[in-house]
């Protein structure tokens, strides 16, 4: 990569010589592309090494008033200027995945091999909605989805055939049996689009028009899934009401007794179980639903099972624990989101049908695009897509798997497993601090309960979001926070508190998604949260729950900033 300060057209000619189209990328222009990429890669390679918190802990109102104050219509002239002004507004104050601090959602350092990858895809900019814009990209996603495919375990997994090949590829019949996949941005779409397929799967073949086909339908799943499932029903014109919240058991898996019960209900009542949605790693706590048992289930109503798999699909490349998936393979449909397990950039995230032709639902075909005449003859991946243009975000999990394996991830995956249960065993063992739940993948949840005090249950929900904005304010470490509703595997569930009656605890969250943190990392996170408790019992807990947006920092009395849960190697910002 050529160094900052390598001569450029505009250094040749001059930046006020050059024409608009001169800021394209072309032949004629990659001198200059080369260096100005290079530069922004090092002002993030300098962002990210510098980074000595997660988190500065900024302010909606700071942050706001200095990137309001920029005057957009007067450009700076020069790439390097932008991009140091984006370095000031952006990376300054940026929330880092990377850090070992970092423990709050379910975001995960990058692979560098994806990273550089990106330059790739940007760059050429292909567009995977047909072949004669993506050409060998287009073969790439699929060799990928038949890849996950066969780690789901379905059957027939091998390589892709042009869509129109399958039979019932075209008329959506479900007459086909390969399976296939399709990328999207995230596991909110993946959902949606599984949502949309199993709920034209479900009407097709009813009389009448397709919004009085849609009453009658149901969808199951835990009061513990995702709430893009909810959203799908809603934007599906079913309605959000049209999904039935699953009661789950103490280990936060949906409960397949429960399960057979509303179903029952719902059957009695005339209503059609859509679908049944099983998660495999809620968001909360990692929990995966008995996928067999929901299988059975969905036979019996012959409803579409869907596995959401956005966090748990980690688990497909693990030499450990793939285990906690089988059953995986009898489902109709599958999130997987590799932006959360496999250490991908956002957005890298697939929806993987057990019978490809049914993508056949979502497949329109336009004139200027992909026309009719065309299918099965030409790969044409916006068949089965709910986007049109759309990013090759597939050469990141390729040049990832080329370039360290599967096996890596996977590997990266148990030791995040291994990490959590040893902070799961740290928090049980101190005194002041509850855990919720088994930990089951890579997630703790837990609260500070102080043994000298007596709260009620308002305070301390207070407390702990109290905790969690000190912490972020204080820029050391993140941690998120999360209601528990339902039963509790606690000695507070043993005796009867308002969590395990229903009514829900505010509880911290730690994401554990980093193979770099460690258990010393780990506990100096919960060191932190007890002084952060500690100090906001002496000063004041706040009896009202306190609003997301964070507290000013305040140093924890008596005990240098140092000494929270920063690395020393972290560096000198
Ligand atoms: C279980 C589960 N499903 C789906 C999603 C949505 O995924 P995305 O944020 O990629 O849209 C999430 C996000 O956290 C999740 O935890």
């Amino acid at each position: 990569m050529p160094p900052l300060g390598t001569p450029t057209l505009a250094d040749a000619v001059g930046p006020h010589s050059l024409t608009a189209a001169d800021q394209l990328l072309a032949g004629e222009t990659v001198q200059r592309f080369v260096a100005e990429a290079g530069a922004a890669t090092l002002v993030a390679a300098n962002a990210v090494a510098t980074a000595s918190g997660p988190s500065t802990g900024p302010r909606v109102a700071e942050l706001a008033g200095r990137v309001d104050a920029v005057d957009l219509s007067s450009p700076l002239g020069s790439t390097e200027a932008a991009l140091a002004e984006a370095a000031d507004l952006y990376l300054r104050d940026a929330v880092y995945f990377h850090h070992p601090g970092y423990m709050a959602h379910l975001n995960c350092p990058v692979a560098i091999p994806a990273v550089a990858a990106e330059a790739l895809v940007t760059s050429v900019n292909s567009s995977l909605d047909t072949w004669d814009q993506s050409a060998g990209a287009t073969l790439i996603e699929r060799r990928l989805v038949e890849w996950t495919a066969g780690l789901i375990g379905f059957p027939g997994a091998g390589p892709a055939a042009v869509d129109g090949d399958r039979p019932g590829a075209r008329a959506g019949t479900g007459a086909g049996t390969s399976p296939d996949g399709i990328f999207t941005s995230g596991g909110t779409q993946s959902n949606l689009q599984a949502m949309l397929i199993a709920r034209n799967h479900a009407v097709a073949g009813r009389p009448g028009p397709l919004p009085s086909r849609l009453a009658d339908l149901r969808i199951y799943a835990s009061t513990e899934s995702h709430f893009s499932i909810a959203n799908a029903a809603a934007m599906l014109g079913l309605g959000k009401d049209a999904v039935v919240p699953v009661a789950t058991d103490a280990a936060h898996r949906l409960d397949a007794d429960a399960l057979a019960a509303r179903l029952a209900e719902g059957a009695a009542a005339g209503t059609r179980p859509m679908a049944i949605v099983a998660t495999a790693g809620t968001t909360d706590f990692g929990a995966i639903d008995p996928l067999p048992g929901l299988r059975r289930l969905a036979d019996r109503y012959g409803a579409w099972f869907h596995v959401d798999a956005a966090y748990g699909c980690g688990l497909l490349v693990s030499p450990g624990h793939r285990g906690l998936l089988d059953g995986i393979e009898h489902a109709d449909s599958v999130t997987v989101d590799f932006h959360k397990s496999f250490f991908q950039p956002i957005g890298s995230s697939a929806l993987l049908l057990r019978d490809g032709g049914l993508f056949g639902h979502v497949t329109h075909y336009a004139d200027y695009l992909n026309p009719a005449a065309q299918a099965g003859t030409v790969p044409n991946q916006v068949d089965k897509s709910l986007q049109t243009t759309r990013r090759f975000d597939a050469l990141k999990l390729w040049v990832t798997l080329r370039s360290m394996g599967a096996d890596a991830i996977g590997a990266m995956f148990d030791e995040l497993i291994d990490l959590a249960t040893a902070a799961g065993d740290s928090v049980r063992r101190h005194p002041d601090l509850e855990l919720a739940a088994e930990v089951q993948l890579s997630t703790v949840v837990f609260r500070y309960v102080p043994r000298h005090a007596k709260l009620d249950s308002a305070r301390l929900d207070a407390l702990q979001d109290a905790i969690r904005a000190e912490l972020y304010a204080s820029g050391r470490a993140m941690v998120a926070a999360t209601t528990v509703r339902g039963a509790t595997a606690t000695a507070s569930a043993a005796a009867g508190t308002e969590a395990a009656a229903g009514h829900g605890a505010r509880h911290l969250k730690l994401t554990l998604l980093n193979p770099r943190t460690t258990l010393a990392d780990v506990e100096q996170v919960l060191a932190a949260v007890v002084r952060h408790g500690e100090r906001l019992l002496a000063t004041g807990v706040p009896h009202q729950p306190v609003p997301s947006q964070p507290v000013p920092s305040q140093p924890t009395p008596g005990e240098p900033a140092a000494s929270e849960p920063a690395r020393a190697e972290g560096g000198a910002r």
